[in-house]
C-alpha cells in the first residue's frame, strides 16, 4: 500500500480525525477504481463528502495564516487535505546553496497529521522562485543542484507526503506544444526525468506528479504534456500522476472531463491542484463542473483549492469558496452538492440553477399563462424561479412544467395547468440532468447560450453543462 505512512508517536486526536488518513489511504491507494459504495450518506463538509466519494478535498495554506482563528476554524472543519502555497518551494527550503530551511514546511505537515489530512508537496523544481544561487546557475552545475535539491527535499519529506509536484509549469504557453525556456531546460531536455527519478529514489511512496496550468482542456500544450507522461510511461520513467492547476477565468473548456479522462487513460492518476475561479455570473456553477468532472474520472483522485477564503487568494477577484469572514459562497454549497450527488444536506431552496450559465430556470415575466415559455435568467427569490416537486411533477406558481405534446429535439419547455400527464413528468438524472417521462429528452439551455432570456427546450439528452441543473 502507498504512502501515508506516519510517524510511530502521532500527537493525540478525535477518534474521527484519526481514522481519515488510514481512510483516505486506502481509498486514494488503489490508483484504479475509488468508486466509494455507501453513497447514501451525505457529508456536512467538503473533506467528508469527498473521501464518502474515495477523494481528498484540499486547500493550498501559508502557514503565516495559522494565528488567525477564523482561517483555521474553516480549514481544519472543511478540509483533508493541504499543501503549502509557498512553503516548500526551492526558495523557501534552500535558500544558500546546500543550507534547507524545512521550518514552514514542518509546520505544515505536522498540523496535517494532527488534523487527519494528507499533504501534497509543491514543488521540487520550477523555473519560479528559484533561490538567487541558483538562478545564476547554469550547465552541469545547475542538473547537479537541482537534482540534489530534489533528493535532500523528498528525503527530508520522506513518508509525509501523499503527492509530489515534482516538476512545475515545464511547458510553454501557446500553440507550440513545446517546453518552456528556462535555465533548467538549458540544462538538457532530460531534467524532467532525472528530476523524477530521483525522487522516486528519495521517497518511493509518494505519488510523482507533474503539475501545470492553461492544460485544463485539450489544448496544444496540455496534448505537449500528454505526449510527455506517455513517453514516459513507454520508458518506464516513474510519474504517478498529474496536477492540472484549472486557475479558471468565467468560463471552463467544454473538455475539461475529456481532457481529464485522456491522461487517466495513460495509467495515471489526475488531480485538481490549484483550483479557483473567477467570481462572476457563474462562479458556482464552473465549480460544481469541475467537482463533477473530477467525480466522474474515477483516476481523478481529489481537488485541491488554492487558498482558504477570498482574502488567502494570490488572485484579487475573490475565486474562493469562503468570504473573508469564513462564510460559505454559493460556490462551496455548489461543490458540497455536487460532492454529496445532488444531495443538498442544508437546501438552500427551489430553484434549478443551470450549470452552464449559472442562471436560473424562470418563467417568462411571471406570467401565469398557459404556454408561456421558460428561460434562463439571473437567479433571484421570485416565486417564477421556485418549484415544489409534487410526484414527478415540478410545480411553479400553481402550474406545472411542461413539455408540448409531440416535443421533439428544440421544442421550448412551458408552463401549463397540472393534468399529471407523461409529459409534465420529470426525472432528476444521477448526472443532474432532468429528463421528462414522455420524450426522454432533457431540459437544456438551447444553444448552450447564457444570457438572460435564453430559451430552455428540451433535446437529446448528453450531459452537458447546458443540461445540468443543481438545486439552488
Ligand atoms: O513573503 C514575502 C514578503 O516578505 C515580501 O515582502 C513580499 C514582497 O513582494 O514578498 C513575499 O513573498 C511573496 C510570496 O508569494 C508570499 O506571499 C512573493 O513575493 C510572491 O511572489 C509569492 O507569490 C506566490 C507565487 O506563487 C510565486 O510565483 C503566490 O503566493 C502563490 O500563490 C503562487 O502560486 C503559484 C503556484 O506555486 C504555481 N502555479 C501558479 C500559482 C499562482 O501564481
Amino acid at each position: 500500500m502507498k504512502n501515508l505512512r506516519h510517524p510511530t508517536s502521532p500527537p493525540r486526536r478525535s477518534p474521527a480525525k484519526a481514522i481519515m488518513p488510514l481512510l483516505l489511504a486506502g481509498l486514494l491507494a488503489v490508483g484504479g477504481a475509488l468508486t466509494f459504495t455507501g453513497t447514501a450518506h451525505a457529508g456536512t463538509t467538503l473533506g467528508a463528502s469527498a473521501a464518502e466519494k474515495g477523494r481528498y478535498f484540499g486547500a493550498a495554506v501559508g502557514t503565516y495564516k495559522f494565528s488567525d482563528s477564523t482561517y483555521m476554524s474553516v480549514l481544519n472543519r472543511e478540509f483533508n487535505s493541504v499543501v503549502a502555497e509557498n512553503e516548500m518551494k526551492w526558495d523557501a527550503t534552500e535558500p544558500q546553496r546546500g543550507v534547507f530551511n524545512y521550518s514552514g514546511g514542518d509546520r505544515i505537515v505536522s498540523h496535517a497529521r494532527a488534523n487527519g489530512m494528507i499533504v501534497r508537496g509543491h514543488t521540487l523544481l520550477w523555473h519560479a522562485q528559484q533561490p538567487g544561487w541558483a538562478q545564476g546557475l547554469s550547465g552541469s552545475d545547475l542538473r547537479n543542484a537541482a537534482i540534489n535539491h530534489v533528493t535532500q527535499v523528498a528525503t527530508h519529506f520522506r513518508g509525509q507526503i501523499y503527492a509530489w509536484d515534482v516538476v512545475n509549469e515545464a511547458f510553454a504557453d501557446g500553440n507550440s506544444g513545446g517546453r518552456r525556456d528556462s535555465n533548467l531546460q538549458r540544462t538538457g531536455n532530460d531534467w524532467i526525468e532525472a528530476a523524477f527519478r530521483a525522487a522516486r529514489a528519495a521517497d518511493p511512496g509518494a505519488k510523482l506528479c507533474y503539475n501545470d496550468y492553461n492544460t485544463d482542456g485539450i489544448n496544444p500544450k496540455s496534448t505537449g504534456v500528454y505526449n510527455m507522461v506517455r513517453d514516459f510511461k513507454a520508458r518506464g520513467v516513474p510519474i504517478d500522476c498529474v496536477g492540472f492547476q484549472s486557475h479558471l477565468g468565467t468560463s471552463i473548456p467544454s473538455d475539461y472531463q475529456a481532457n481529464l479522462q485522456r491522461f487517466a487513460d495513460l495509467g495515471v492518476d489526475v488531480q485538481i491542484t490549484e483550483l479557483d475561479v473567477a467570481q462572476g455570473a457563474n462562479q458556482a456553477g464552473i465549480y460544481a463542473a469541475v467537482t463533477r468532472a473530477c467525480l466522474a474520472v474515477s483516476r481523478c483522485t481529489g481537488i485541491t483549492v488554492w487558498g482558504v477564503r477570498d482574502c488567502d487568494s494570490w488572485r484579487s477577484d475573490n475565486p474562493l469558496l469562503f468570504d473573508c469572514a469564513g462564510n460559505k459562497k454559493p460556490a462551496y454549497t455548489a461543490v458540497l452538492d455536487t460532492l454529496n450527488g445532488g444531495t443538498n444536506p442544508n437546501p438552500t431552496g427551489n430553484r434549478l440553477r443551470n450549470e452552464g450559465s449559472g442562471r436560473c430556470l424562470d418563467v417568462t415575466g411571471a406570467s401565469t399563462a398557459n404556454g408561456t415559455q421558460m428561460i434562463i435568467w439571473d437567479c433571484h427569490s421570485g416565486a417564477n424561479q421556485q418549484f415544489t416537486q409534487n410526484g414527478q411533477a415540478l410545480q411553479v406558481m400553481g402550474k406545472c412544467l411542461d413539455a408540448p405534446p409531440n416535443a421533439t429535439p428544440g421544442t421550448r419547455v412551458q408552463i401549463w395547468d397540472c393534468w399529471g400527464g407523461a409529459n409534465q413528468q420529470w426525472v432528476f438524472n444521477g448526472n443532474a440532468t432532468i429528463s421528462n417521462v414522455q420524450t426522454g429528452l432533457c431540459l437544456d439551455v438551447n444553444g448552450a447560450a447564457t444570457a438572460n432570456g435564453s430559451a430552455v427546450i428540451v433535446w437529446t439528452c448528453h450531459g452537458g453543462a447546458n443540461q445540468r441543473w443543481v438545486r439552488a
